[in-house]
């Protein structure tokens, strides 16, 4: 066993964990942060993404089953559950997914929010092409990944003190009408 002290959503955590247990399962079994999901746990999918910060970097996104618990001593993770403010306000991007409707199962959607998070604090301005390839790590089975990139263009407007600039879907063109000679030909 070894001894970690982290903070995890604004709380402090000392805790006698195995060596070998998982930063995501210290959050999901021990600390009751089931927020965070397993989906792979190989790395592959991102669902288990959370912000971590060690005891002397900024806070960026990692994937909690690539990490073990004692690897994250004496640092501070902020969870999908610890992006809203204390007065309940969804983050803005929280918000986003949920207005453009950025989700489906809802499988991905934790590690998903939080990329996207960790993608805006490093470009509070990016393009369509930086979100697909900041969320690349991100898999989504459901979305198609339109209504994600929606979202995330959404959020950044709205962090950014702006309308959302965000485009809309384009609607179904009516059929171009027939030319006069063509219609009715036998
Ligand atoms: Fe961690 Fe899939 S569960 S990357
Ligand atoms: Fe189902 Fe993304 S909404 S996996």
């Amino acid at each position: 066993m070894a001894r970690v002290s982290l903070v995890v959503d604004g709380t402090r955590y000392v805790d006698e964990v195995p060596a070998r247990l998982l930063l995501v399962q210290y959050l999901r079994e021990q600390l009751g942060k089931v927020g965070t999901v397993i989906g792979c746990d190989t790395g592959n999918c991102g669902a288990c993404t959370v912000l971590y910060a060690g005891p002397d970097g900024a806070a960026q996104a990692v994937k909690s089953c690539s990490m073990l618990a004692v690897q994250a001593d004496g640092g501070e993770v902020t969870t999908v559950e610890g992006l809203a403010a204390s007065d309940g306000n969804l983050h803005p991007v929280q918000k986003a997914f949920h207005e453009q409707h950025a989700l489906q199962c809802g499988f991905c959607t934790p590690g998903m929010i939080v990329a996207a998070v960790d993608l805006l604090r490093e470009k509070p301005h990016p393009t369509e092409a930086e979100i697909r390839d900041g969320l690349s790590g991100n898999l989504c089975r459901c979305t198609g990944y339109e209504n994600i990139v929606r979202a995330v263009q959404a959020a950044a407007a709205a962090m950014n003190g702006g309308a959302a600039a965000v485009p809309t879907q384009a609607a179904p063109s009516e059929p171009a009408p027939a030319p006069a000679s063509e219609v009715g030909a036998a």
